[in-house]
């Protein structure tokens, strides 16, 4: 087993030995979760806080989960009644909380680099839930672990991740992952939501959405991020939806065994169709949220090793 770091900030700064020890150890934890007693106690003893800057359903419940099931304290920090809105800065909060001795700390924020920011400031091991346009790295792990369930391995696949790519974190964390494993990635979108220098990525880029999906092994669809865009992005939702939005006669481009993805929260009628996301023929949306749970307990269980060994080091 190799994880070397002290926190999951990004997927940029992984090995891709440490990817595949994270998915390697996930699947124990997928096989844990679909058993009569979920509970380990690999974290016991150890407290995990989550402090979401930003609304979340899935993921900061899986990350509750996750912590629950391997055995932590695990407090949930309501961060829209915090002393935030009292003029509080990021930091001092953060020290605040450091003072407490977390040992794990789960962070979503709205702008990119606060959660780096923070993980320089504390002496807990820290878990990036999402910053800003940034990263999210443990939704591209358990993208990543969905893909090579499905597909059987996780190189030489072609992906397609379409939609609003320029305001998505997890089209960058996807992009990045896919990379280092040796994938085909194809961004297929508006020119107005693609961002600049992607190219330095080597994907390739495709406004055209028949052709950009012509062949995909995977389909992974996102949301417009609406709550990051400055203005009018997009003619209007009805024109996305002709122009982008997954349907039947769209997806017939992809391979037969094509898997449709997406990170959710969905917008039916306006990235994807209802009856696609609902084909479990197709769709492997729900296995996502599964093998979500499983990847957050893997690399809890990872940073925690570290931060015995480190401590053990230090006594
Ligand atoms: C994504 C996010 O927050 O970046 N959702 C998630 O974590 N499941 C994508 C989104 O909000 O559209």
């Amino acid at each position: 087993m190799t994880y070397t770091h002290r926190h999951l900030l990004g997927i940029e700064p992984l090995h891709p030995t440490e990817i595949t020890t994270v998915l390697d150890l996930a699947e124990d934890y997928v096989a844990l979760n679909r058993s009569g007693d979920k509970h380990s106690d690999v974290l016991r003893g150890l407290t995990q806080i989550n402090m979401f800057f930003e609304n979340s359903t899935r993921t900061q419940a899986s990350f509750e989960l996750a912590g629950k099931r391997l055995g932590a304290d695990v407090m949930n920090m309501a961060m829209q009644t915090s002393s935030v809105k009292k003029g509080e800065t990021l930091i001092d909060t953060a020290l605040t909380l450091n003072a407490m001795h977390p040992d794990l700390l789960v962070v979503r924020h709205p702008q990119s680099g606060a959660v780096d920011l923070l993980a320089q400031k504390v002496n807990c091991a820290v878990l990036n839930a999402g910053d800003g346009k940034h990263e999210h790295p443990t939704q591209a792990l358990l993208d990543a672990l969905t893909i090579r369930r499905k597909k059987g391995r996780l190189h030489r696949l072609t992906v397609a991740i379409c939609g609003d790519i320029a305001h998505s974190r997890v089209a960058r964390s996807n992009l990045i992952l896919l990379g280092k494993m040796e994938n085909r990635v194809r961004l297929i979108g508006p020119p107005t939501l693609m961002p600049s220098g992607v190219a330095e990525f080597g994907c390739e880029v495709y406004d055209d959405m028949r052709e950009g999906l012509r062949d995909a092994d995977v389909v992974m669809m996102l949301r417009l991020q609406k709550e990051r865009m400055d203005g009018a992005f997009i003619p209007s939702e009805r024109e996305y939806y002709h122009r982008y939005g997954l349907d039947a006669e769209k997806l017939a481009y992809a391979k037969p065994e094509a898997i449709v993805m997406h990170p959710g929260p969905m917008n039916r009628g306006v990235e994807i169709d209802g009856t696609i996301a609902d084909d479990i023929n197709r769709s492997v949306i729900q296995e996502q949220v599964e093998m979500g749970v499983a990847v957050r307990m893997a690399a809890m269980d990872l940073l925690a090793r570290n931060l015995r060994a480190a401590r053990a080091g230090q006594a």
